[in-house]
C-alpha cells in the first residue's frame, strides 16, 4: 500500500533539507502540490489520504531534480514578474525581483507616446513584456543572441498576447535600422565575473545558462560593448536604463560617461544596493 500524503511530505522535507535547500518545508509542500495537481491547502487537506501512484512518481522525479539543486522555477516552469506569469526553463535566466525595479525605473521616465524602446538581452522577455504590458502605446523591440531564449520570449509573448518585435543579434551589432531611432534602451546584461561565478549558489551555477550571467573575466565585458552600441541607437535625449552588477556602479557609470551619456544617476534597489544606472544622450 502506498504511503500517506503526510508521510510523503515529511520524507520530502528531510530529503530537501539534506540536499541543502533553504526552505525545505515550504518547497516540499510546493512539490507535493505540483505532484498532486493541487495547491498548498489541497495538500494539507489530503494529509491522511494515501498518495496516488502517479503523484508518487511525479514527486520522486521533482525531488530528484530539486535535490540536484535545480531551481524550483524550472520544475514549476513558471516565474511571476511584474504581474505577469512567465514560462521559464533551462534556456533562460529566471527573472529576478530586482529586475522589476529596472522596469519601474524605465516606466518612471517620461517616454513619448508611441515611442520605441529596445530591451537588449531579453532572455525570457520579462523586461520587454512588462514594459509593453504597462505601456501598450510603445513599440517594444527585444534582442538576444540566443535562439533558445528568443523561443521562450516568443512563447511568453503569445501566452500574454503581447506584441513584441523579437530579433536575434549581438549587443555589438544591433540592427542598423534601429540606429538613431530609439527613445530608450533598457538592459540587464550578463555581469557576473568569472571568479564570482564559482561562488554562486548551485541553483545558479549549475543550472542557469552561463552565457546569460558571465560575459567574461571582469564581468564588465557586456557593458563595454552594449553602452556605445546603445548610444548609437538612441534619439537625442533618449534614455539608457541598465541593471548593475555587484560593485559595478562606478565602472559602468564611467563607461556611460565616456560613451557620451549625460545626467547619469545610480539608483539603489529595495535592499539598498546600487542597482540601476539611468542616463540620457
Ligand atoms: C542577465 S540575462 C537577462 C535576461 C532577462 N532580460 C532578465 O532580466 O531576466 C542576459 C541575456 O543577454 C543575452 N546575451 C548575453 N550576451 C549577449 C550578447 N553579446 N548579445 C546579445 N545578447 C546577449 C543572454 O542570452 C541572456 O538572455
Amino acid at each position: 500500500m502506498s504511503e500517506a500524503v503526510s508521510a510523503a511530505l515529511e520524507e520530502a522535507v528531510a530529503r530537501l533539507a539534506a540536499a541543502g535547500v533553504e526552505r525545505p518545508r515550504e518547497e516540499a509542500l510546493r512539490l507535493l502540490a505540483l505532484a498532486l495537481g493541487t495547491d498548498r491547502g489541497g495538500v494539507l487537506a489530503r494529509r491522511p489520504d494515501p498518495l496516488p501512484g502517479e503523484a508518487e512518481s511525479r514527486l520522486a522525479s521533482f525531488l530528484e531534480r530539486r535535490q540536484a539543486r535545480e531551481p524550483l522555477q524550472y520544475l514549476t516552469g513558471e516565474q511571476e514578474f511584474h504581474g505577469l506569469t512567465l514560462a521559464v526553463d533551462r534556456r533562460v535566466l529566471i527573472p529576478r525581483p530586482e529586475t522589476e525595479e529596472v522596469v519601474d525605473a524605465l516606466l518612471g521616465l517620461d517616454l513619448p507616446r508611441g515611442g520605441t524602446v529596445a530591451d537588449l538581452g531579453t532572455g525570457s522577455g520579462c523586461i520587454a513584456l512588462a514594459v509593453k504590458a504597462a505601456r501598450p502605446d510603445l513599440r517594444v523591440l527585444a534582442l538576444d543572441r540566443s535562439p533558445d531564449a528568443l523561443a521562450v520570449a516568443r512563447a511568453n509573448a503569445l501566452r500574454h498576447r503581447i506584441e513584441l518585435t523579437l530579433v536575434q543579434g549581438d549587443f555589438a551589432h544591433p540592427p542598423r535600422d534601429w540606429e538613431g531611432r530609439l527613445d530608450a534602451v533598457v538592459a540587464n546584461p550578463p555581469y557576473v565575473a568569472e571568479a564570482e561565478w564559482e561562488t554562486l549558489a548551485p541553483e545558479v551555477r549549475d543550472h542557469e545558462p552561463r552565457g546569460a550571467l558571465v560575459p567574461g573575466e571582469s564581468g564588465l565585458e557586456a557593458y563595454r560593448v552594449l553602452i556605445p552600441a546603445a548610444r548609437a541607437l538612441l534619439v537625442p535625449g533618449g534614455a539608457l536604463v541598465l541593471e548593475l552588477g555587484f560593485q559595478s556602479a562606478a565602472p559602468v557609470q564611467a563607461l556611460a560617461a565616456a560613451a557620451g551619456f549625460r545626467d547619469l544617476a545610480v539608483r539603489e534597489d529595495l535592499r539598498g544596493i546600487p542597482r540601476i544606472l539611468v542616463g540620457r544622450t
